[in-house]
């Protein structure tokens, strides 16, 4: 009698599930290095992000084109919160149907952008493992040790089916594997070399001074990143004697992000001392975000929709973390690079690298880095001394190729097809000949910075290259400012109309990481440096006449 029962208890229940839920997301197994533990206390707090579709994000992403293409009417006239929100706000029925059902589970929705297409609710493992029809475990990072919540599969009402695009975290991990390494950094007894270099290269724009702070420079830190105020006195004193040492950067913290000293490492340290040391005048703030959620992923999307919702988001950002895409499902993917379009919608000039990888951490596949894919993002290869010359060099490790989730936007159409067309490359059906290429530009990789009190040199990173490139945006963007004009936003389609601003890098080449060559810098873009490193006199002959 009870076993009958219980089976048509069952039997029901089962019906029950196919019948009402649709599957959103799920995978087989946890990924390799990831082990799972068992279950966790049913009332341990999930804290869940949930995408809620846009009405027309397209028609963001036209506008933003529109908006950053000079000689367009609509040049520089960037939009507010509540333009943007016209187009990625979700419908109002599709706010209430998913408002009702977390409702009628005494759950509590709480937006996180403007305009409400990410909400976050907060529940117990046990609520979210009915109300998802999932199963959430302790997975356990093996070499690491630590523990996350994930689930292997979840699902939502079919009523909910086209109201929710897909939950976070749920079945992505926090994997290692993928992430940009860390650059290698050599201490060095003696400095003088990597002084002459950084001197040489930045003569250029070096004396050029802003007048009046008109403009907030963002660096980004994650997972708990530090940067130590000593070190930077010590590199301004070193490098810019011509400074007060005792400039400095205030500071965002996002997800309980705090700067502590003591914790700096030599990650955060060149990335602060470069945007401090080569934008006087320009305020710097380092976005400082927490390791709460113990996943850069996380905290990647923590970060830019906490800018979005900020009155006023610094109006150049640099972020020199990411993953190859393989790292990543195209949903998260797809969703941080919309929220960046939002960010270029607000004339946000967002900053990233393209990470020391090559073409791909393996030889199997070309596997290029995120978020520099994402179209809305200017994306910064890295260059070295040929032997010691004035002329640079591709680096080897700059991370550069082509998209396999995002296709190539219209404004690198030209550039990008004579590359293809020119090279006829060997690997042309081993990558994605269609996809969104990176990088867009580059700038050098190899500058000592301060760390722990000691000299660091002879280490190469596109993240110093990014910093460069994002320093020199920064004081452009002031000189506008100051000059009542609009600050300089998403820039890619200013880049690709204006090559001839770029010291065009024609030697060198980028690899698989195990050294098979893959893309060689040419002339004009290419896929190691994209257009080369910027000039600064050139780029502000320009902007004076937009
Ligand atoms: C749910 O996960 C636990 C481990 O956390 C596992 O023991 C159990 O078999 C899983 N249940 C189902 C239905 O997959
Ligand atoms: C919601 O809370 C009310 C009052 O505490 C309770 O009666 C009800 O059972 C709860 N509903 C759910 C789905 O948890
Ligand atoms: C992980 O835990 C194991 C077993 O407790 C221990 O031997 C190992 O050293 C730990 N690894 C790390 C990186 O903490
Ligand atoms: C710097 O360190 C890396 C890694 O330890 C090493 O491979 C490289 O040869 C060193 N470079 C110099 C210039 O010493
Ligand atoms: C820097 O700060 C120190 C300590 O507050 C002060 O003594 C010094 O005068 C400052 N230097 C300059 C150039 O402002
Ligand atoms: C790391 O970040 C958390 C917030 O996520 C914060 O509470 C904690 O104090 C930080 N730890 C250190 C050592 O900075
Ligand atoms: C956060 O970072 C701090 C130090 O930076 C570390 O001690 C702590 O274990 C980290 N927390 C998590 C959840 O990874
Ligand atoms: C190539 O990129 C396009 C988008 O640019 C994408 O739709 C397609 O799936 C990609 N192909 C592969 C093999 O990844
Ligand atoms: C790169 O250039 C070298 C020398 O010109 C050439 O032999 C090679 O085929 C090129 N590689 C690719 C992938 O186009």
């Amino acid at each position: 009698m009870f076993k009958l029962k219980h089976l048509s208890v069952t039997f029901t229940l089962l019906v029950g599930v196919t019948a009402e839920f649709v599957v959103l997301e799920r995978r087989d197994n946890p990924p390799p290095g990831f082990s799972r533990l068992g279950p966790p206390a049913e009332d341990d707090i999930l804290s869940l992000r949930l995408a809620l579709p846009s009405r027309n994000i397209l028609g963001l992403h036209d506008a933003v084109y529109e908006i950053s293409t000079p000689g367009n009417i609509r040049y520089g006239q960037y939009l507010t919160r509540d333009e943007i929100a016209q187009f990625v706000a979700p419908a109002p029925e599709t706010v209430s149907k998913v408002t009702s059902w977390l409702s009628n589970n005494n759950l509590t929705a709480v937006p996180i952008t403007p305009a409400s297409e990410w909400i976050t609710v907060n529940m117990m493992v046990s609520q979210a493992n009915a109300l998802l029809a999932a199963n959430f475990s302790t997975f356990r990072n093996d070499e690491t040790n630590q523990t996350v919540l994930r689930t292997l599969s979840y699902s939502i009402p079919s009523t909910l089916k086209t109201s929710i695009d897909w939950v976070h975290p749920t079945t992505s991990f926090p994997e290692a594997t993928g992430s940009i390494p860390p650059t290698f950094v050599n201490k060095t007894s003696a400095p003088i070399a990597g002084l002459l270099r950084v001197s040489r290269s930045f003569m250029e724009f070096r004396p050029l001074r802003p007048k009046k702070t008109a403009n907030v420079f963002g660096v980004s830190g994650f997972d708990n990143a530090s940067a130590n105020k000593q070190d930077l006195q010590t590199f301004l004193q070193v490098y810019r004697p011509d400074m007060n040492p005792n400039t400095t950067f205030d500071s965002i913290s996002v997800d309980g992000g705090v700067n502590n000293p003591a914790g700096a490492d030599v990650f955060s340290a060149p990335e602060i001392q470069y945007a401090v040391g080569l934008t006087t005048g320009v305020q710097v703030t380092f976005i400082l975000t927490g390791n709460l959620s113990n996943d850069l992923r996380t905290e990647m999307l923590d970060q830019a929709t906490h800018l979005l919702s900020l009155e006023n988001p610094p109006q150049t950002i640099l972020n020199t973390a990411g993953f190859v895409e393989s790292g990543l499902t195209p949903e998260i993917a797809n969703s941080l690079c919309n929220v960046y379009a939002q960010l270029a919608a607000r004339g946000v000039s967002y900053i990233v690298e393209t990470g020391g990888f090559g073409a791909g951490v393996d030889c199997r596949s070309f596997d290029p880095p995120f978020p520099a894919s994402c179209p809305f993002v200017t994306a910064v290869g890295a260059t070295e001394f040929d032997n010691d010359e004035p002329a640079e060099t591709a680096y080897i490790g700059s991370g550069g190729g082509f998209s396999n989730f995002f296709s190539r936007p219209r404004y690198q159409d030209t550039a990008v097809s004579a590359y293809l067309k020119a090279t006829n490359n060997v690997h042309n059906t081993a990558f994605n000949v269609s996809g969104r290429a990176v990088p867009d530009v580059s700038a050098i990789s190899s500058v000592p910075f301060i760390a722990l009190q000691e000299i660091f040199d002879n280490s190469k990173s596109t993240a110093y290259s990014a910093a460069i490139f994002a320093s020199i945006v920064s004081l452009l963007t002031n000189e506008r400012i100051s000059a009542g004009k609009s600050p300089l936003g998403f820039l890619n389609p200013l880049i690709y109309a204006n090559p001839s601003a770029f010291s065009d890098v024609k030697t060198g080449s980028n690899t698989l990481q195990c050294g098979i060559p893959a893309f060689n810098a040419t002339s004009g873009w290419d896929a190691v440096t994209g257009f080369g490193s910027p000039s600064y006199p050139k780029l502000k002959e320009i902007l004076d006449k937009v």
